[in-house]
């Protein structure tokens, strides 16, 4: 009994030594093997207990229990450290070598442009509007006053969406039938959110409405199917063409600098009268060779347009514009291909 027990403490230091001393994870499972494994010089000490006279027994296996505990915790113990030490990197790291540095990203010079406009009309108190690209007759046209002969109606510039099989001739177009047809098509500006606006709210309004619009337009170097325009509208009582004036020339100033130059010539549109095409004219227009550059429509509401929003044309006036974001931004940065903007060349875009 003396000498068995006496084999314990000996065994369990050399075991002890061993694990400590794997110089890795692979060596120090073969060492537990070799040591605690069913075939282990450690586990063949447990075995031999069994041999032992009964009253010897429990104080035996207490020792060989509280060994082995030992000899478990210095392998999870190595084990942990090996584990860690694999993980590191093999090659020394250099702190002195220069980080990977990621190109930063930066807003589109359309985005850049649009939130400029908003901000700036933000400065007179007017807020944010939206409204669906996927529009309908009705929004898009009827409520705009724009009769059914309008060339505007016509398919060569708009995208109809043609469901379920669903006749995209033509049709009679008053308000009543584009209702019932619902007719659903790609809006061609955003002066369809004019309507939305107005029939969802009572006056006073003042709304700018950045977008998407859509037309049936080959690309050029000045077209595109798809561009973007901003939408103006202000209906109060009073409201004149000089209101009309003075904010278009606030906000081209703040935009394209206080050298900018306004002209409002007579035009028309079903949507307003008087009517008006906006010209402009700056130093950098110049330098294209021109005096001046149509830029947006605008006009006072059309009475017919307050009546089908159920506003009284006898109580409210106001006015509306648009424009072509595209255009402002080319005039901006000297651009002379609208189709730059689409191409998504970061050569490009990395510029502005
Ligand atoms: N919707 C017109 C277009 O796309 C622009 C426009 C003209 C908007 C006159 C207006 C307006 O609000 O009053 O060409």
């Amino acid at each position: 009994m003396a000498g068995f027990l006496d084999d314990i403490e000996p065994l369990k230091q050399t075991a002890s030594a061993e694990l400590k001393a794997a110089p890795d994870l692979a060596a120090l499972e073969q060492t537990k093997g070799a040591w605690l494994g069913a075939n282990g010089k450690f586990t063949a000490l447990m075995k031999q207990l069994g041999t032992l006279p009964k009253e010897e027994k429990p104080a035996a296996g207490k020792l060989i229990n509280v060994a082995k505990v030992e000899l478990e915790a210095t392998l999870a113990a190595r084990r942990e450290e090996l584990q860690l030490a694999a993980a590191l990197p093999k090659e020394p790291t250099d702190f002195t070598l220069p980080g990977r540095r990621r190109a930063l990203g930066k807003l589109h010079p359309l985005t850049q442009v649009t939130e400029d406009i908003v901000r700036a009309f933000r400065k007179l108190g007017f807020a944010v509007a939206d409204g669906p690209e996927i529009e309908d007759e009705y929004h898009c046209f009827d409520a705009l006053n724009t009769p059914a002969d309008h060339p505007a109606r016509d398919a060569q510039d708009t995208f109809y969406l043609a469901t379920n099989g669903a006749d995209t001739a033509p049709l009679q177009n008053t308000p009543a039938v584009a209702a019932v047809c619902d007719r659903r098509l790609l809006r061609t500006h955003t002066s369809s959110v004019q309507i939305r606006v107005m029939k969802s709210q009572p006056p006073p309004v003042r709304i700018i409405v950045p977008g998407r619009v859509y037309r049936r337009d080959n690309a050029d170097a000045t077209h595109n199917p798809t561009f973007q325009q901003i939408e103006g509208l202000y209906v109060d009582k009073g409201v004149t063409v000089g209101d009309l004036k003075g904010t278009v020339e606030f906000v081209f100033k703040e935009l394209l600098g206080s050298d900018v130059k306004i002209r409002f010539r007579p035009h028309y549109f079903s949507y307003t009268e008087p009517s008006f095409e906006i010209d402009f004219s700056s130093a950098l227009v110049k330098k294209m060779g021109k005096d001046w550059l149509e830029i947006a429509g605008c006009g006072m509401v059309h009475p017919q347009v307050f009546e089908n929003v159920g506003y009284d044309p006898a109580v409210w006036s106001g006015w509306a514009f648009g424009f072509g974001i595209e255009r402002i931004a080319m005039i901006r940065y000297g651009i002379n291909d609208i189709r730059l903007f689409y191409e998504n060349d970061v050569r490009f875009l990395k510029q502005f």
